[in-house]
């Protein structure tokens, strides 16, 4: 039997991104995949019904019909109760699921015995990099963020002499230096800006200075990276936060451009930026704050709002990388396409889900009717799935993974605590 693969159309408004591109899909064709696309689904991203008909796909509007055969169903956003309840047993649903948010949805799809993999619990290990959606989608959003930054901002950013005098270059702040940190890094620099950075890991330092950035940092304690194994930041010393504090404090007054992007995996972004700080700066400034959706690094930043305070404009959008829909669904439609293909057997044209690969156990949800992902499940339901000789030496990174991800948030302090390590 064929695989049959649907697309799913987004069902929020704000939602502009699709989960598939007609290259992605002519590349399913070829590996004998059969692909229906949710009519309109690509609209929002520049993608037409005809360009995915084009690849092979077939486009339709009686989606339930699609879902009750579909053995794997793509989205960016986790798909609605309705859609849940059309799905078959054992299909496989893939998508940003956003777990530790949506409750009810992992639990709808473990009632309905699919199987839900959530993308952006995607494992940092080499052999998962091109599925990796947060890369690929916090790298447009480092990029836009700056563009934001810049139509609100009502200076230029790079130095200019001319006859009339000159212009002076704008200083751009990021704090944060992952991978969007590390992008709005890059494209502040090449729009001229003069720019520095901040995180608590201290292996950041040298991507920041191989962009040309100037990294701020207080010298860590002795002997400690300021990261877990898992390669996020860690809880520092109250010395350590405390010296970083008043170093934040006044390099933030200096600055005229503020780009925020520190997240911790499954919870409320820190507080880095405080009231005070936001006032210390000069009227005209500019603050984005990437991880507003998860509560903001600046708690005056409102979701969806652009808030003047006091002469400082706070931008607040929501799914940036949203903003840039046609990169973003392409590059989130090649992350799934390579989920796919890895788990794929070419000879019989069939899907290969292996539940003990730790690609596998790091993003599934669910199976069988259960909820399976050792973050997610009661302990009683994950203690034997780890008592599995084979699952245990497969998993041990992804289980430690997130186990240590648990283990960090059900320690960390509440973000406002954190809020003055970082600050
Ligand atoms: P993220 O989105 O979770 O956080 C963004 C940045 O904020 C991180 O650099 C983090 O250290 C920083 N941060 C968190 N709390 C902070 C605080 N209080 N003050 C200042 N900065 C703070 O991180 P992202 O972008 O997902 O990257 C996390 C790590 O994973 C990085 O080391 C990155 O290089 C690594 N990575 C590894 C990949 C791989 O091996 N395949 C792929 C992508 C990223």
């Amino acid at each position: 039997m064929t695989v049959q693969l649907t697309v799913l159309k987004e069902e929020q408004a704000s939602e502009t991104r699709v989960a598939a591109s007609p290259e992605t899909v002519k590349k399913l064709k070829a590996m004998g995949v059969s692909v229906t696309v949710e009519a309109g689904a690509g609209v929002k991203s520049g993608f037409d019904d005809n360009d995915f008909k084009q690849a092979g796909a077939s486009v339709t509007k009686a989606i339930v019909a699609s879902l009750k055969k579909a053995d794997v169903v793509v989205s960016v956003r986790a798909p609605s109760a309705a859609k849940i309840k059309s799905m078959k047993a054992n299909a496989l649903v893939i998508g940003q699921l956003n777990p530790y948010q949506n409750a009810a949805g992992v639990k709808a799809m473990a009632s309905q015995k699919v199987q839900a993999m959530s993308m952006e619990l995607m494992p940092r290990i080499t052999r998962a990099q091109s599925m990796d959606v947060l890369s690929s989608q916090s790298n447009l959003a480092g990029y836009k963020a700056v563009l934001d930054a810049t139509a609100e901002y009502n200076r230029a950013l790079p130095m200019m002499m001319t006859a009339a005098g000159t212009v002076p270059a704008a200083r751009v702040f990021v704090m944060g230096a992952g991978v969007a940190g590390l992008q709005a890094i890059a494209t502040a620099k090449r729009l001229g800006a003069i720019v520095s950075a901040t995180d608590v890991r201290a292996a950041a330092a040298e991507q920041v200075e191989s962009l040309g950035g100037t990294f701020v940092m207080v010298e860590p304690d002795e002997g400690d990276s300021g990261e877990t194994a898992g390669g996020y930041a860690k809880e520092m010393s109250a010395d350590y936060q405390k010296r970083q504090a008043e170093l934040v404090a006044e390099h933030i007054a200096k600055q005229d451009i503020v780009i925020c992007t520190a997240l911790i995996p499954g919870r409320p972004a820190p507080e880095l930026v405080t009231r005070k700080m936001v006032e210390s700066m000069k009227p005209g400034s500019v603050i984005v704050d990437l991880a507003v959706e998860q509560g903001g690094n600046c708690k005056l930043s409102k979701p969806g709002k652009i808030v003047q305070h006091k002469g400082v404009a706070l931008i607040g959008h929501q799914n940036v990388p949203g903003r840039l829909a046609g990169n973003a669904s392409e590059l989130y439609a090649r992350n799934i396409l390579s989920f796919i293909d890895a788990f794929f057997d070419k000879d019989k044209k069939q899907l290969a889900i292996d539940w003990e690969d730790e690609i596998v156990l790091g993003i599934g949800l669910t199976r069988g009717g259960e909820i399976v992902h050792e973050a997610l499940a009661p302990p009683a339901k994950a203690a034997p799935a780890k008592k599995k000789p084979a699952a245990k030496k497969a998993t041990k990174s992804a289980a430690t993974r997130h186990k240590t991800a648990a283990r960090t948030a059900a320690k960390k302090p509440a973000p406002r605590k954190r809020a003055a390590k970082g600050a």
